[in-house]
């Protein structure tokens, strides 16, 4: 049948802070496996294609409607030669067998399976790997491998962290910690940010951002809430980062370097009676042993880099990653976490909202439910 590009395709910027994504992917078919591919380009530190592979995702989830015939490609950005290729299987035999020689990859299990344990990096995962081990019962078997503090509570915690987290336990996680932050400071604030921010329906973990109104108040407030969460037996793991900010420094250019704020990765013992609207019951009680370990990512900045930080931390990594690329090559600034810098007038461009962010990179403001990028 005839197929020619959408009017659309012209008008798909390479930038995804240029596009609205929301979480409804219709494209799910070829998206899933470019990601497994950029996934399996990183795990053989193939930074180009990975890079290739994620932007071409981002670029098909951000259209309309679903393509069902290689002309409607046409004109989009970012779809290399390698992925018109993978997306012409999928076309034509339902499925890619290049994702699926990856899949059937023992290097790529191994390292797949490795770096979803809490704390375990493509790193660790190598090294095990490198060393014959294929599984997580043969690596806590092994005596002469050393875990951590973090990869021991991943370990230990594995079952219930590998489980998708829902949008109704990441709002009774909300209000948990909120509770728990006023009892301490009763003009805290606390807000949800990561993938629930954008609308996600389930996430890997929740994110909160947790400041003070006033400049400096904020200074020693997560080291109480996490005392706190500890007094109420829900805390199962910490590891605590006090605040590095140094405001001398330049926003730095690598994106996947931590920011500088005091933050905390948890886990948290989330009984299934506090969620709402279960009535207290358990869904499955020969299963269930009534409660769940969840992952928390507690953020606490100065408010007055609050905006920068939750743009930062609300995601995706993709949206981040084109926002500052954006920034660089189109505006000649630079953004991070902390700040927007502007290089040609040697100033930094202060902003209390993400909407005054925006509009100082010159950019149409977009909806965190549209950065699903
Ligand atoms: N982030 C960051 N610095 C980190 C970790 C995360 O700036 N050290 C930001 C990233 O921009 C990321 C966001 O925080 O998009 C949330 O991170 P993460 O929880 O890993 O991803 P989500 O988008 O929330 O997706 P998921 O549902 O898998 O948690
Ligand atoms: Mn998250
Ligand atoms: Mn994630
Ligand atoms: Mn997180």
């Amino acid at each position: 049948t005839e197929c020619s590009p959408p009017t659309a395709a012209a008008n798909v910027s390479q930038y995804a802070c240029l596009r609205r994504t929301t979480t409804e992917n219709h494209n799910k078919i070829f998206t899933d496996v470019l990601e497994e591919l950029a996934e399996n380009s990183e795990f053989n530190e193939s930074k180009g294609p990975c890079l290739a592979f994620r932007r071409a995702a981002s670029v098909l989830k951000s259209l309309p409607s679903a393509v069902h015939c290689l002309g409607a490609i046409q004109g989009l950005p970012c779809l290399g030669e390698h992925t018109k290729a993978v997306m012409e299987e999928i076309l034509i035999f339902g499925r890619s067998f290049k994702v699926e020689e990856v899949q059937s990859d023992e290097r790529y299990q191994a390292l797949k399976l490795f770096t979803s344990v809490f704390g375990v990096g493509p790193k660790t995962a190598e090294k095990w790997y490198r060393r014959g081990l294929r599984s997580l019962k043969e690596i806590l078997a092994e005596p002469n491998i050393q875990l951590n503090r973090m990869q021991r509570a991943g370990f230990l915690y594995y079952r219930d962290i590998s489980k998708a987290v829902s949008k109704a336990e990441a709002k009774a996680l909300r209000s948990i910690i909120e509770e728990t932050a006023h009892w301490i400071a009763p003009d805290s604030i606390l807000a949800l940010t990561g993938g629930f921010r954008r609308g996600k329906e389930y996430g890997h973990d929740v994110d909160f951002l947790l400041t003070m109104p006033e400049m400096g108040k904020e200074k020693g407030l997560l080291v109480r809430v996490i005392d706190r969460l500890r007094d109420q037996g829900i805390l199962l793991y910490c590891e605590h980062q006090g605040s590095t900010v140094d405001m001398s420094k330049l926003p730095s250019r690598r994106f996947e370097a931590m920011d500088h704020f005091e933050k905390c990765f948890l886990i948290l013992r989330l009984e299934e009676g506090q969620m709402e609207g279960d009535g207290g019951l358990q869904k499955d009680p020969g299963e269930s042993r009534g409660w769940r370990a969840v992952r928390v990512d507690l953020v606490a900045p100065p408010v007055d880099h609050y905006a920068f930080a939750l743009l930062g931390w609300t995601g995706s990594r993709q949206f981040e990653r084109d926002l500052r690329r954006f920034a660089r090559k189109e505006r000649g600034m630079s953004l991070d976490n902390h700040a927007l810098y502007d290089k040609t007038k040697k100033l930094f461009l202060p902003a209390t909202s993400e909407e005054d962010i925006f509009a100082h990179l010159g950019l149409e403001y977009v909806e965190p439910w549209q950065r699903n990028a």
